[in-house]
């Protein structure tokens, strides 16, 4: 059984989510959300769904339209069986650091709640990973995953020092992904997770169209050819990894 760790169906990207969530057949997915009304959609999916389980977070590009109700209305469904992490959460400076504090402010009050319920948390970071180190490393009693990773072999080092969890997506598939195939062949296989981040970031042969979480296999593909190991290893121990760091026994 595969686990696509961080995906987003939500009905704005897709005609069809039933069709997409079933072309997953009994592999699971974790759908998240970024908002008030796509954290709403993952709490109505993973209800209607055996497969898909949840993380709610409000997202760093999405704090300037959110506010403590939003935290609210998070914190008042982190107790549901099926909703395993706050996610996604972090930091995102690439249109400018000009929403930077109430970025950081969000961040932090959410991992405070992730500490206050024990919940994990998925982490977006995007031209901003000194300072998302700098927050993470008050929080590294949690259970932590930097989802979609694009930093350095050297930061995946420090990160790993703290237990941090990678999330490897459909990037390292493409051609120009040096860095990250050098990551990625760095990393120990206990501390990778599978993703796609669908609708964004298609592997090859799909680059440029949407992605769907199916797909995870094409990135499970290529990290056995990185590793130098078999397909089905890779997704065992993916896998164990996912169910130990998003406590999904919990949740069956
Ligand atoms: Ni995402």
């Amino acid at each position: 059984m595969m686990i696509d760790t961080h995906c987003h169906l939500c009905k704005e990207d897709y005609e069809n989510v039933e069709l997409i969530i079933k072309n997953m057949e009994n592999n699971k997915m974790i759908a998240a959300g970024v908002n008030d009304a796509t954290n709403q959609e993952v709490l109505e999916l993973v209800k209607k769904y055996p497969t898909v389980y949840g993380a709610i977070g409000i997202h760093p590009t999405e704090v300037g339209m959110s506010d403590d109700a939003s935290l609210e209305r998070i914190e008042n469904h982190l107790k549901d069986n099926k909703i395993v992490a706050i996610g996604e959460i972090g930091l995102d400076y690439h249109y400018g650091k000009k929403e930077k504090e109430k970025q950081i402010e969000f961040f932090k009050k959410q991992l405070d709640l992730a500490r206050k319920y024990q919940k994990p948390v998925v982490i977006h970071s995007r031209d901003s990973i000194e300072d998302t180190y700098d927050i993470m490393k008050e929080y590294k009693d949690l259970k932590m995953i930097l989802h979609c990773y694009s930093g350095s072999v050297e930061m995946a080092k420090r990160f790993l020092e703290l237990d941090v969890y990678f999330g490897i997506g459909g990037v390292l598939t493409f051609k120009n992904s040096r860095v990250l195939k050098d990551v990625v062949y760095f990393l120990p296989l206990d501390h990778i997770l599978l993703e796609t981040d669908s609708p964004y970031l298609a592997p090859e042969p799909y680059r440029g169209s949407k992605n769907e979480p199916k797909n995870v296999l094409l990135v499970a593909n290529m990290l056995a050819e990185l590793k130098g190991i078999s397909v089905e290893e890779v997704i065992n121990i993916t896998t164990k990894n996912a169910f130990s760091r998003f406590d999904l026994n919990k949740s069956l």
